[in-house]
């Protein structure tokens, strides 16, 4: 293997404050989603995550549990290292800032910074905000609270070295504009220069009112403040000071991958710490958007978060970073919501890759016993076909380059999509029948062989998923070792055994006492599998009723209505009586419905009603239109919108 280059990214290093919960594991899914690209593409990569361990919030918390607050960061470290286990997160190294090399390299940092003469002793009589550990002067204030993160801040008065960031600021601004990928998105960019141009005071940088830190070394009175410790984990994880080969190939960094509220630091103390040592800057810092629950930011407070472990193990880690990749444009804040989770599971993991493995595999069983056979003469579809798998890969590569994730998955479902019409279009099932055994061999070699090349290209996102299409295909080469040269057209040998597998992705099927709206507390959920729709049947739909042409369907007024309101109608055990609004408009309607849902797990959700239906009396209540529901003889479904349609929206 020639040399490929090198690449180093970074995770930012989370507070042991509390468990970690889904905004955290969405950073750490992106970093080792873009590591393990990388390295499937043959450089040697370093990523790095850690742990914050110091500092006034720390302490405080540990405090109030009463133990040690190294007791403490220890019992939560653990559980930051088992949910990286979980979530399949390979990083190569992970700085705890307890360590004692990092304490070596934050000590000798701060000594050359002071030898230089950056640093200096005085006082400072400012505000602090624990919770984001950040000194500010009283006019960035924002109402007297905390600019970032709305809470309120202390004053602090005390004996402080400082940083002279001011000194740097010039320098900075003229790197950040001539280095545009410096700092991205372009948004983020553009506001750290209104910040910096708008004045750069010296930064407080060591802390006197309480000890949990990294003593100052020139001064034991003194810890060094929480975020010059914590930036400088970049450099200890790249072997700063302890192993001079490993920094002079990794530093600097490729990428700092953080969350928006922190790219202030990233993109001016710690540069600036940098300048101050004469190192090279890292190549970018990118601060994407947050992880919304609903619409709203997650948060203790609000009692909203939303735990990664527990989510993993009812819906598996891959559909997790599934959703994690897919859902958020990157850069932007994005939305969670277990009814927008169950949608992707059931759509784009389940139905269009899980069916297109499982039928793909099914008809090789069934008409090759399950070898996959030589190729024959192509026709346009096959090269078609291959034509885009060639393209995806190199799309996806383009995409991970500039940081497109869920541009990255959306390229490689595109062939996921083209190969389920491919079969529809190539119709095995008849070449079957026909007795069209060459054509019937050329195109399931080419269904097993797009696999393959997806398997390939899945491997980096949801390392499972792509390991277990890896072990269906039959294929004996280890999928750790392969690369993307791997990726070409034609790799899969003819006599390749392929093996039945369980569906990958099982639909998730919602009931009554199972509804994914994002304001229950812990939905129960029941997963039912269903058999993928083999492709050589054909659905038979069947009708008692008389046809109709269109004029008489658009007779209906069908609306998408929320539900305000439900309570039983009083002496009807199977109605619910609902109060919906079609838009502005609300509206009564009684339903039978009460034997399948309970009137609270109704209220909010989107439903299709009849909305020109003659208004009636049932039980004495009068009703104005009509819900639409599927029901069997042993349960009942509501009709619901697949995407958040507004009330009022027709249905047609
Ligand atoms: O800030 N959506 O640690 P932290 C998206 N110790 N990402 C989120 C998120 C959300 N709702 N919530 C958290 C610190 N994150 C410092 C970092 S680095 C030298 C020191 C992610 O535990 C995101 O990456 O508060 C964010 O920047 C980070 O977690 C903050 O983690
Ligand atoms: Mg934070």
């Amino acid at each position: 293997m020639g040399d490929k280059g090198r690449y180093y990214i970074t995770t930012p290093i989370y507070y042991p404050s509390d468990r970690l919960h889904i905004g955290h594991a969405y950073t750490s899914t992106i970093a080792d989603s873009i590591a393990r690209w990388h390295r499937f593409n043959g450089k040697d990569v370093l990523f790095l995550t850690g742990s914050d361990e110091h500092g006034q919030k720390i302490e405080r918390i540990a405090k109030a549990r009463g133990i040690e607050p190294k007791d403490y960061v220890d019992k939560i470290v653990g559980t930051f290292k088992s949910l990286w286990e979980k979530y399949d997160i390979t990083y190569d190294d992970f700085v705890r800032t307890t360590d004692e090399r990092h304490r070596k390299v934050v000590q000798e940092v701060f000594q050359r910074i002071y030898d230089k003469g950056d640093i200096y002793k005085d006082t400072y009589e400012g505000w602090y905000c624990t919770p984001c550990e950040a000194f500010w002067v009283e006019t960035k204030l924002e109402d007297g609270n905390c600019p970032d993160c709305g809470r309120p801040v202390e004053l602090v008065k005390e004996e402080s070295y400082f940083f002279k960031l001011s000194k740097y600021a010039d320098g900075l601004l003229q790197h950040i504009q001539e280095h545009p990928e410096f700092i991205r998105p372009e948004s983020r960019r553009n506001e750290m220069v209104n910040f910096i141009k708008s004045g750069l005071e010296d930064l407080c940088v060591s802390r006197t009112t309480f000890d949990w830190g990294i003593p100052v070394p020139i001064d034991e009175n003194h810890v060094i403040y929480v975020w010059f410790d914590a930036l400088t984990n970049y450099l200890t994880g790249a072997g700063f000071l302890q192993d001079e080969a490993a920094f002079a190939r990794y530093w600097p960094a490729d990428l700092h991958l953080v969350g928006k509220e922190i790219v202030r630091f990233h993109t001016i103390i710690w540069p600036i710490i940098l300048m101050a040592l004469d190192l090279p800057l890292p190549k970018t810092v990118f601060g994407h958007g947050w992880l919304l629950f609903g619409d709203e930011k997650m948060s203790k407070s609000k009692g909203n978060v939303v735990d990664p472990m527990e989510l993993a193990d009812e819906f598996g880690v891959d559909a997790i970073r599934y959703f994690l990749l897919r859902e958020i444009s990157f850069g932007q804040d994005g939305s969670f919501t277990r009814q927008a989770l169950i949608d992707r599971i059931n759509a784009d993991l389940a139905n269009d890759l899980g069916n297109l493995l499982h039928r793909s595999v099914a008809m090789i069983i069934r008409y090759r016993d399950g070898v996959i056979p030589l190729v024959g003469p192509l026709t346009e579809l096959e090269e078609e076909l291959q034509h885009l798998a060639a393209t995806t890969v190199v799309e996806v590569g383009e995409h991970i380059d500039k940081l497109e994730l869920n541009g990255a998955l959306s390229a490689i479902w595109r062939l996921v999509a083209r190969t389920n019409k491919y079969i529809d279009e190539a119709a095995p099932w008849s070449l079957n029948k026909a007795g069209n055994n060459e054509r019937l061999d050329t195109v399931l070699y080419h269904l097993a062989e797009t696999l393959r090349i997806l398997a390939l290209l899945i491997k980096s996102f949801l390392p499972t998923t792509g390991a277990k299409m890896w072990t269906q295909l039959g294929i004996a080469t280890d999928l750790e070792l392969c690369q993307v040269e791997d990726a070409k057209w034609g790799g899969l040998r003819p006599n390749t055994k392929v093996q039945k597998g369980e569906p990958i992705f099982p639909r998730i099927e919602l009931d009554e006492t199972n509804e994914a709206d994002a304001n229950d507390e812990t939905p129960q959920k029941t997963k039912k599998e269903v058999q993928p729709a083999g492709g050589q049947t054909v659905v038979q739909t069947k009708t008692d009723k008389p046809l109709i042409d269109i004029d008489d369907f658009a007779k209906l007024d069908l609306r998408v209505a929320e539900i305000k309101q439900a309570e039983p109608v009083p002496g009807a055990d199977r109605l619910l009586q609902l109060q919906i609004k079609i838009g502005t408009e609300e509206r009564q309607i009684v339903a039978g419905i009460a034997q399948h849902y309970q009137p609270e797990a109704l209220i909010g959700k989107h439903i299709v009603v009849v909305a020109n239906l003659k208004p009636a009396k049932v039980r004495g209540v009068v009703s104005e239109g009509m819900l639409l529901a599927a029901s069997t003889p042993d349960g009942l479904g509501l009709l619901t919108v697949e995407r958040d349609i507004p009330s009022g929206a027709q249905v047609k």
